[in-house]
């Protein structure tokens, strides 16, 4: 590696003054992309707890060299000042390399051309709500008119699909009846609002003609729907994420305000579900696993919804740890080969977000982002030892085999022995291509 890229790949290569780090007994494994972070970002009446520093460091020791985080626009503002503001929060910050993909709330006819100026600056993709009425969630039109206008101009359409409209009439009847616990978070968001959303995002799309991509996938029916469609078009797409995985509902169940650290949407689900989520990445029906990293303080943010759970900031923390849990929980248990370890976690992602093969890839003239991983060391996850700026994590005294030993972004060593080595800042904004 040479200048931030590699250069050569060979046998018994020599360089002088090169650093070499043994990976004898590891696997060498490109940079992961985690594309679905919210680092600094305002929701539910707060700010989430990891800004770009904090959080760029908690995915390099994690084995994360790319994210692609969420700029949101506000009612009536412009595109172009909406990512203008996230440029100057990440600008300097980030240890690793970051895009943005951008949140539209608010899209009058006038404004489709900046939809287009955003592709030109490199934000190939765009994220809509389907829930969260009130707040950003938008109206159909605006999805299918943004769709429209990405089938032209080569965009990605994400969605945040769950049927805003029944979840806001389930949780006003819940509060009503004084269910105010944060286990009614789960019960008031059911799979087949998810189910309903993700269904009807397909068929706006296949009017549009534009790709899709769903955000966060949690649940077997919404995936059915998922699969449905990719036998009659390819051009559907979605993620799952660690935590759907892994946890189940039984969270919910904790003693008192403990369920209030797993209210994130959708919410975490029966735990048949994981079986039919790992099968459908072994199908290729989801494509990519990303974190939706979305960190709010157990100890005085998680606390704004004490005494009604639909005032809990809606997000969990898991941009250190997503290597690690899809190793011992994919790999190690049987349900995925290390080679589709490496597509869900850093090739596919780089794909289909407009990144590869500069990114997600070990090859020639790509960048230096790499990651020696020792698949025999183990660790226990814990609040008390990760990098994430959050009070607790979803996996708390979880063991997980699989640790990145080595990290490189850009050719700089930001891991190494299993430790983050201090360096911080250096990531650059990447510009995506579009479709
Ligand atoms: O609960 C979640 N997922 N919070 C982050 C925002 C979103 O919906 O992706
Ligand atoms: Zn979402
Ligand atoms: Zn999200």
């Amino acid at each position: 590696m040479d200048d931030g890229k590699i250069r050569t790949i060979g046998i018994d290569l020599s360089a002088d003054d090169a650093k070499t780090i043994d990976a004898t007994g590891k696997y060498v494994i490109p940079g992961g992309i985690d594309p679905h972070t919210h680092l600094d970002f305002p929701f539910g009446g707060t700010v989430s707890s990891d800004d770009f520093s904090t959080g760029t460091i908690a995915a390099a020791v994690g084995g994360t060299t790319t994210i692609v985080d969420f700029v949101v626009q506000q009612p009536g503002q412009s595109l172009t000042e909406a990512l203008e503001i996230w440029h100057q929060k990440a600008g300097g910050q980030a240890a690793v390399d970051y895009g943005f993909h951008m949140i539209i709330r608010d899209l009058p006819d006038s404004r489709l051309p900046e939809m287009d100026e955003m592709v030109r600056q490199g934000v190939t993709s765009f994220k809509m709500f389907m829930a969260y009425r009130g707040a950003v969630m938008v109206d159909d039109d605006t999805i299918f008119k943004a769709m429209v206008r990405a089938a032209d101009n080569g965009a990605m359409i994400c969605l945040h699909a769950e049927h805003g409209h029944m979840i806001d009439v389930l949780v006003q009847e819940a509060l009503a009846k004084g269910d105010t616990a944060p286990r009614f978070h789960a019960s008031t968001r059911p799979p087949i609002t998810e189910a309903e959303a993700t269904h009807r995002a397909i068929r706006m799309a296949e009017v549009a003609g534009a790709p899709v991509y769903f955000v966060h996938l949690s649940c077997t029916e919404a995936l059915e729907e998922v699969q449905a469609a990719r036998s009659r078009r390819n051009y559907v797409y979605a993620e799952t994420c660690p935590h759907y995985l892994t946890l189940d509902n039984s969270m919910y169940d904790q003693e008192g305000f403990e369920g209030a650290k797993y209210v994130l949407t959708p919410p975490l689900r029966d735990k048949w579900h994981q079986e039919e989520l790992w099968q459908g990445l072994r199908r290729n029906d989801l494509q990519v696993v990303s974190t939706d990293h979305c960190a709010f303080r157990f100890s005085d943010q998680k606390t704004l919804g004490v005494n009604d759970f639909s005032k809990i900031p809606n997000g969990g923390p898991g941009i250190e740890n997503r290597l690690s849990l899809i190793y011992t929980n994919g790999v190690v248990s049987g349900l995925m080969d290390m080679n589709r370890l490496v597509e869900v976690f850093a090739t596919t992602p780089a794909k289909l977000f407009g990144l590869f093969p500069r990114k997600g890839t070990i090859a020639v003239e790509s960048d230096a982002d790499i990651v020696v991983f020792d698949p025999d060391a183990e660790t226990v996850i814990s609040a008390q030892t990760h990098h994430m700026n959050i009070d607790y994590n979803l996996y708390e005294g979880m063991t997980v085999k699989g640790v990145p030993e080595a990290v490189i972004a850009n050719g700089r060593v930001l891991v190494e022995g299993g430790k983050y080595t201090g360096i911080s800042a250096g990531g650059r904004f990447l510009k995506r291509s579009p479709q």
